[in-house]
């Protein structure tokens, strides 16, 4: 059991499982315990469309205080973590999570075809700052207007330059490097 967080630079890197207060072990990820704390709070009996899943650390926290999560990843790599190929431990962390829907796709060909409004969008995909803005622009589409939009490493300049175009006002609060938009969007 490791209970290390190791800061790398201004980039949080992976730790294989880390304990949070009651939680035992989470999949290898970036969330931070109190970025987690702060997400179950958002998601608590909400519907959720969460974009960047990679090994699932986010989604198995989601998923635990949910009503639903719909989970979506290419799985095809990242920059972050060169050749490590995510869906595996994915499938091995979720696919016993009954209120998760596993979707592989890409996020600008799946997303334009849900025909639902989600409470909380957790925004975790690419760092490039076209990408969050195009992300972010896909999930307002799909949050109801007194939901939520919550992004990931929001300590990177090109996701908050990304996500204050999108969002064309300040977050209501930022927890560690999760920046969170609550209500009229
Ligand atoms: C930083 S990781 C997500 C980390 C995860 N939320 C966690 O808690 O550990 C980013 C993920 O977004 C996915 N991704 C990035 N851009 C994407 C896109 N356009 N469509 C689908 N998946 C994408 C990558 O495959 C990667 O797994």
């Amino acid at each position: 059991m490791r209970l290390l967080w190791i800061r790398g630079g201004a980039r949080l890197v992976p730790v294989d499982a880390v304990v949070t207060g009651p939680r035992t072990t989470l999949p290898d990820g970036w969330l931070s315990p109190v970025e987690a704390d702060e997400l179950q709070r958002l998601a608590t009996d909400k519907t959720v469309l969460e974009l960047g899943a990679w090994k699932g650390r986010s989604t198995v926290v989601l998923s635990e205080v949910a009503t639903y999560v719909v989970s979506v990843d290419r799985h095809q790599g990242i920059p972050e973590r060169e050749g490590v190929e995510s869906l595996p431990d994915y499938l091995a962390n979720v696919r016993g999570l009954d209120n998760v829907a596993i979707v592989i796709a890409q996020f600008d060909r799946i997303v334009p075809l849900f025909d639902s409004f989600f409470n909380l969008c957790f925004i975790d995909g690419s760092h490039d700052e076209q990408s969050v803005y195009q992300d972010a622009m896909m999930a307002m589409e799909h949050t109801d207007g007194y939901g939520t939009v919550a992004f990931h490493d929001w300590d990177m300049e090109s996701v908050r330059k990304g996500g204050l175009r999108a969002m064309s006002k300040s977050p209501n609060r930022v927890v560690d490097s999760l920046a969170v938009f609550e209500g009229n969007l």
